[in-house]
């Protein structure tokens, strides 16, 4: 199968492991081993039970406690309505390969993460792109959206909250599109790795599959858990979906690792715990890039209201592929330019690291401003 090149993920692997100061990282600033377990209270500790556990292949479709504690992260979702997955790219992967065949119509809410548009596309569906402004808050306008659907559309995917723009798409608006798909009998599909980081100001959002019997939702140990070292991520959907989403697995994972999933059921567990570190870090971090924007005359936002990143405009004659090489190159700073979103004249930033290589990496960002004048 033929595949666009995933620009995200290609310019990562090309910087990420030279970057001095990485603000192109989605993840919030990941957790070590010994800091995971400093969470664990229980007896024996995980660590320990691991040391007599058996590496087998384990529970196949996910340990039993661990989908017992992911189902606690919805309201009406049950422990055999979730699925584990090698990271939320697997569950993604494995919800699109479940629900789009050749010739089907799909839309999807974009800028977002290109597998969402590319996977489909590479299996032969018809996509139509629902372009996220600016001007609308980067929130889907519905009346594009009501003219974009048609009688055969068999899917819409979201991506809530948004990478890149970290627009969150609240409950009303939700609900709105939640009566789009159920006039069409389409599928909704939204990728929720950041479900949860939202900053103060923002209200709690349900997931898609709290409020739509058709809904899919994907989710992720790596971003809201900072846990990406284990590779873990999950479905959650209707039963019968998770059974039809079962039968693909099969043929690309049969399990996921049983330390990774031993180990992520401590976070999921103790997650109250783990996400006030992680929203004292989020909060902290977009006063930072708030206060900076706002002194950048050359560069502008919609401030984000979920998630870890932002999409920053910034005002250059020069591509910003060319101005990230640059402040890649003399400065050792990575951000991610917008071409990988298909949206010239902005980079994304993810800006939820340590807060020393936040500050460092916004110093070197102005001194490249500088030192290009438009
Ligand atoms: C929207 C979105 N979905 C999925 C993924 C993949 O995450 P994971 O590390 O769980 O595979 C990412 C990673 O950046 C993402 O931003």
């Amino acid at each position: 199968m033929k595949i666009d090149l995933f620009k995200v993920e290609d310019w990562m692997n090309r910087y990420e492991t030279k970057a001095v100061h990485n603000l192109a990282e989605t993840c919030v600033h990941s957790l070590t081993l010994r800091e995971l377990l400093s969470y664990d209270t229980s007896k024996p500790n995980a660590l320990e039970k691991l040391m007599d556990q058996r590496l087998t292949y384990g529970d196949i479709t996910g340990n039993p406690e661990l989908k017992e504690e992911l189902s606690a992260l919805y309201n009406n979702v049950n422990p055999d309505q979730i699925l584990t997955t090698h990271g939320a790219i697997g569950a993604n992967q494995l919800v699109l390969f479940t629900l789009v065949e050749p010739g089907d119509h799909v839309i999807v809410a974009v800028p977002t993460y290109q597998q969402l548009y590319s996977i489909p596309e590479a299996i032969g569906a018809k996509v139509d792109r629902l372009e996220l402004m600016p001007e609308d808050k980067y929130l889907p306008n519905v009346e594009t959206l009501k003219g974009l659907v048609k009688p055969e559309t068999k899917l819409i995917i979201l991506n809530n909250p948004n990478n890149p723009t970290g627009a969150l798409i609240p409950e009303d608006l939700l609900l709105e599109i939640v009566q789009i798909a159920k006039e069409n009998d389409a599928w909704l599909f939204c990728d929720e790795v950041y479900r949860g980081m939202y900053p103060r100001e923002s209200k709690m959002v349900p997931s898609v599959v709290d409020l739509y019997e058709k809904a899919v939702a994907t989710g992720s140990l790596s971003k809201i858990f900072s846990l990406a070292g284990l590779r873990l991520g999950w479905v959650a959907g209707p039963a019968q979906f998770i059974q039809d989403c079962f039968h693909q697995r099969d043929y690309n994972t049969i399990s996921c690792s049983m330390v990774d999933e031993a180990l992520g059921l401590i976070a999921v567990r103790n997650r109250l715990q783990v996400w006030e570190r992680n929203l004292g870090m989020v909060n902290a971090n977009l006063e930072i890039i708030d206060k900076w924007v706002n002194q950048e005359p050359r560069v502008s936002y919609v401030k984000p209201k979920a998630g870890t990143t932002a999409f920053l405009k910034i005002e250059s004659n020069m591509p910003m592929d060319e101005f990230c090489i640059k402040l890649m190159e003399e400065t050792g700073t990575m951000l991610v330019p917008g071409s990988c979103f298909e949206r010239e004249g902005y980079v994304r930033m993810g800006y939820v690291c340590d807060e020393m290589t936040l500050k460092k990496g916004l110093n070197e960002i102005s001194s490249i401003l500088r030192k290009y004048p438009k």
